[in-house]
């Protein structure tokens, strides 16, 4: 572990060293100590020393890092760090590892240069190691092969495993993941102050917060997540006969870590970021006309979650979106269901109504 509390760091660039590492991998985090002095020592978990009546958290605890091709692996880089603010962690040849300025863990995102756009996995992490043999089983048994990912295979983590989704995304379960820390101020993070790590034209989002894939069977798909993986359904949004159109799962009582809408099976919809409120939402809509990004939809807010949103490609297509807001649902939150004559409202609540892009653009 690189930078616990009276280790020495390595410097920004300098070869990994960290045991299983791919050959060719550079480190462009910095490493360093916060400007305030507030660091979070990586090695201390408040999960393992936590005895309380209710027991342990088991299984799974939030997304971890969302996986996508991109065909210019430069363009990419630029625009995730130039815009949106997020830092480098590591480099190989083919990949660029991200993560954005609150998280502790080594990367939210993986850029990956590839032909075509598109999405290697996405990532979920558990609480324990042990969850992990639990999960397998579950999934074996539900009748899908689960592949073991040993420790050094993929950068920052440990072992993980691996499976195919019945709308065939790939999903990756993982506990043990590097924590790199954060070099930025945690105590006054104010973006509009002097002296403030994050100028204007960036947007700096805290950290990843969900993402929504697409699915030809919406509801064989939720059924898996609920009664495989353990996911609680928040809202539901339903066509004339009953069936799912789309679905919204949560596993870290927020409105969703995982939603499910109808289309095209392997497709990723968006990935999303969090931001801590609605002004932060404008003053993304301001870095993003600056930066001249397309938008796709908002400001505005959602009917479903009623969290504040925006929508807006990436230089090469993938759909981002800004959010903030929601509610937070416990365990005992009822479903709210949504019908699709009311599915205008349900997804912008403002405009009342959806656009062809958002409902067939996908990567
Ligand atoms: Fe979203």
């Amino acid at each position: 572990m690189a930078n616990v509390k009276g280790v020495t760091a390595p410097e920004a660039g300098h070869v990994d060293l960290a045991e299983g590492t791919p050959a060719g991998t550079t480190r462009d985090f910095p490493f360093g100590e916060p400007a305030d002095g507030l660091r979070v020592d990586p090695s201390d978990s408040r999960q393992q020393s936590r005895g309380t009546v209710a027991g342990r958290p088991r299984g799974i605890l939030r997304l971890g890092h969302v996986d996508v091709t991109c065909t210019d692996l430069d363009l990419a880089t630029a625009y995730y760090t130039g815009v949106m603010g997020m830092d480098v962690t590591a480099r190989t040849e083919d990949s660029v590892y991200l993560k954005c300025w609150d998280e502790e863990d080594h990367h939210s995102l993986r850029l990956r240069y590839a032909p075509r756009m598109g999405m290697d996995l996405m990532s979920f992490k558990v609480h324990h190691e042990d969850d992990l043999a639990d999960l397998e089983n579950r999934v074996s048994r539900y009748g899908f092969p689960v592949e073991r990912i040993s420790k050094g295979q993929t950068l920052g983590q440990g072992e993980s495993i691996r499976f195919s989704t019945p709308s065939g995304h790939v999903m990756e379960l993982v506990a043990d993941v590097e924590k790199v820390g954060t070099t930025r101020p945690r105590h006054l993070p104010d973006n509009a102050s002097d002296d403030q790590p994050f100028p204007r034209d960036m947007i700096a989002p805290p950290r990843m917060d969900h993402m929504l894939i697409n699915a030809e069977e919406v509801g064989e798909s939720t059924q898996f997540y609920m009664d495989v993986l353990g996911f609680r359904i928040t809202e539901q949004l339903l066509d004339g006969n009953g069936h799912q159109l789309g679905t919204w799962l949560e596993r870290s009582h927020s409105p969703h870590d995982l939603a499910i809408v109808h289309g095209p099976n392997g497709g990723l919809h968006h990935f999303a970021f969090w931001l801590d409120d609605w002004d932060d939402v404008r003053d993304a809509a301001d870095v993003l006309a600056y930066n001249g990004i397309q938008l796709d939809v908002g400001p505005t807010r959602h009917g479903i979650t009623r969290g504040s949103t925006i929508y807006f490609f990436d230089p090469l297509g993938t759909r981002n979106e800004v959010f903030t807001g929601g509610y937070r649902p416990d365990p005992d939150f009822p479903t709210l269901t949504w019908t699709e004559d009311n599915i205008g409202r349900a997804v912008f609540y403002y405009e009342g109504e959806l656009n062809e892009r958002f409902m067939r653009v996908h990567t």
